[in-house]
């Protein structure tokens, strides 16, 4: 049960890293291009809000059963767990930025996404030596 949850989580790592990239993309473009922020721009910074929720949830329950089966290791849970919540928390800011002109909600939300991939990276990395563990 732990197992295969833990694998749903590490297999959904490329479903937010992949929405986060979309977003960066996205808001660049937006950004550069000097566009308007649309209802499909807001859809895509909560798609990824919704994706590492789900995997700030599935964490949470991972740390649990790990801790049920004694095999919670503080210093490496607790940094890993505190990595996404940091990275959770950017992609839940989003939705402060509306009533930012539009070229500055591009860009400041393309930096949170950014710095929020970038914690998620950071931190599987540190948990797994690699973000693309497993493929190699
Ligand atoms: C927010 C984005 C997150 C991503 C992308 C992520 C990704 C991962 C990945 C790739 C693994 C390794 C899975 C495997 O070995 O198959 C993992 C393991 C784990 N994650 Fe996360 N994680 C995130 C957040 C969290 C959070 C917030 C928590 C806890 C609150 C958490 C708790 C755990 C635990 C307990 C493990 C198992 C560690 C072990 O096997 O010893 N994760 N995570
Ligand atoms: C440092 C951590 C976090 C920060 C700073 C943060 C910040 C925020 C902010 C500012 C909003 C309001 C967005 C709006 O104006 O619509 C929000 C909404 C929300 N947050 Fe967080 N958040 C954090 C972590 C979490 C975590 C860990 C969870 C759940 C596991 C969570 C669940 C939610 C939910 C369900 C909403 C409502 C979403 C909606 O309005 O549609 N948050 N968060």
């Amino acid at each position: 049960m732990i197992g295969t949850l833990i694998t749903i989580h590490g297999l959904l790592r490329w479903v937010t890293a992949a929405l986060a990239l979309l977003v960066i993309a996205r808001y660049a473009w937006g950004w550069l291009g000097k566009q308007s922020f649309t209802a499909t721009d807001r859809q895509l910074g909560s798609a990824f809000a919704v994706a590492i929720t789900v995997q700030f949830v599935l964490g949470v329950v991972n740390l649990v059963l790990l801790a049920i089966n004694g095999a919670f290791r503080p210093a490496v849970h607790i940094e890993h767990a505190f990595y996404g919540l940091l990275a959770t928390g950017l992609a839940h800011s989003l939705p402060a930025l509306k009533r930012l002109p539009d070229a500055s909600r591009f860009r400041t939300g393309l930096l949170l996404t950014l710095v929020s991939l970038l914690l998620v990276i950071f931190s599987v990395t540190r948990l797994r030596g690699s973000f693309f563990f497993g493929m190699l």
